[in-house]
């Protein structure tokens, strides 16, 4: 949701809780929202990159599972070329992509420690990292990933926000529906401490139900800004051959079209006797 940010100068702090993943009430009772709050079509250009990206690993990539899928916005760009398993915390959430992506598979269960106990080609972890602010946790979701990519695969990490470039700003977005349904939001993004590894979303939703009902929920959602030493490291350390590629730079691949991610961490699982 951060692709239309905008510097600004000052910050009011709002009144909405910050708590964790599991407990937000955006992935929870407003979960039906967020097909109108975030639209998938906003999706499909960096899904169109990042399918460039998976086509480059040493194997070809046909499974691929996807760690934090949310309402499968990204995923439903990505089923036309490759068998997809969704997973996430929320059964909301997943309720929500079961709609869009019914042919694809859905599993609820936590990044950090779900064990499906078999392997895929490619492992994506989309902006639902975000929500990994300390670095045990990034090292355990790096775990999962790893434990899921057969060897020759590839694990792609798409933070919104790194400690070298986060900066603080706002913006907003959303979209209506034939219904009359409405949901809109902005957000401030502010790191109230630079040395620690999170920054804090402060959200406004306004939610207009299609017999004119309007709700608007603050919430403040507290979201992972690790530098790219953490994440080069704890690549390395899960196993993976690491690699960086930041907004500035030219795509890792000449196949890759679409819309590069302003971050993206590569973790190649190379096969046994290379790299
Ligand atoms: C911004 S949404 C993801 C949206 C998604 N990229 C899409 O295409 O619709 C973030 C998601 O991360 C999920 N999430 C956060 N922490 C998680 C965890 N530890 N394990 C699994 N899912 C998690 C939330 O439940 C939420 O659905």
């Amino acid at each position: 949701m951060s692709a239309v940010a905008e510097a600004v100068g000052s910050w009011v702090k709002m009144d909405g809780m910050t708590g964790t993943a599991g407990e937000y009430r955006l992935y929870r009772e407003l979960a039906g929202w967020w097909p109108l709050i975030s639209p998938a079509g906003g999706y499909a250009g960096e899904a169109a990159y990042l399918a460039g990206v998976f086509r480059s690993a040493d194997v070809p990539v046909r499974e691929i599972l996807d760690l934090g899928s949310g309402g499968g916005h990204v995923a439903a760009h990505l089923t036309e070329h490759f068998a997809l398993t969704l997973v996430d915390l929320s059964a909301e959430m997943l309720a929500v992509s079961r709609q869009l992506n019914p042919g694809c598979t859905h599993r609820q269960g936590d990044m950090r420690a779900i064990r499906l106990g078999r392997l895929f080609d490619g492992v994506l972890v989309h902006d639902a990292v975000d929500y990994v602010t300390s670095e045990a946790d990034l090292r355990q979701v790096i775990g999962t990933a790893f434990a899921h990519c057969r060897p020759g695969g590839i694990a792609l990490f798409v933070p919104d926000y790194t400690a070298e470039t986060f900066k603080p700003g706002s913006g907003g977005g959303g979209s209506a529906d034939e219904t009359g349904r409405q949901g809109s939001f902005r957000e401030w993004t502010w790191d109230p401490d630079p040395a620690d590894d999170w920054i804090q979303v402060e959200y406004e939703f306004v939610l207009r139900a299609a017999d004119g009902t309007v709700q608007v929920v603050h919430e403040a959602h507290r979201l992972g800004a690790f530098s790219s030493e953490v994440w080069l490291r704890l690549l390395a350390g899960a196993g993976f051959e690491p690699e960086v590629h930041a907004g500035a730079g030219p795509p890792p691949r000449q196949d890759t079209a679409g819309e590069m991610p302003a971050n993206l961490f590569l973790g190649h699982r190379r096969k046994c006797g290379r790299g």
